[in-house]
């Protein structure tokens, strides 16, 4: 079904979004098995795993549209040196992917294409879990200091 080009260029970039988010939590997470923060290290993993299946609908969706879905486009990837900073960078990222999702669903909407729309706004609520699981941690950080944040995260292999 063919669509606007407009709306294939939109749906690229928020596919370069999720392509950069997996990279970034990938090396987050394996940085957290390092360290042996396990209980981490699977929260992130498992994150990574969700930004995958974003891309996977993205270029379903674009495939659909008979557009080319693009995945040679990454944007910059933010690594932190430390616990605090890898959470404080992701969570700009999922902040970023709210609005990128908004927009985007409102220009579906512009042009008239609800299914589009419809499946974005179910990954726009998965995006702002993300930015709850990171204030989350980060209020945590703040107030119980980051060696007791850290000594809650290392867990069981
Ligand atoms: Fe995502
Ligand atoms: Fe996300």
């Amino acid at each position: 079904m063919k669509r606007d080009a407009k709306l294939i260029a939109a749906l690229n970039d928020l596919l370069s979004d999720e392509l950069t988010a997996v990279n970034q939590y990938m090396v987050h997470s394996e940085m957290c098995a390092h360290w042996g923060y396990h209980e981490l290290h699977e929260m992130i993993e498992k994150r990574a795993i969700d930004e995958m299946k974003h891309c996977e609908q993205h270029i379903s969706r674009i495939l659909f549209l008979e557009g080319t879905p693009d995945v040679t486009n990454y944007k910059q990837i933010t690594v932190g040196q430390d616990v605090k900073a890898m959470i404080a960078n992701d969570t700009a990222l999922e902040l970023q992917a709210v609005k990128a999702y908004n927009e985007v669903i409102a220009l579906a909407g512009e042009l008239g294409d609800e299914a589009t729309a419809d499946y974005l706004v179910v990954i726009l609520h998965d995006e702002e879990g993300h930015v709850d699981w990171g204030e989350k941690q980060l209020a945590q950080i703040d107030q119980m200091g980051i060696e007791n944040y850290l000594a809650n995260m290392a867990g069981e292999e």
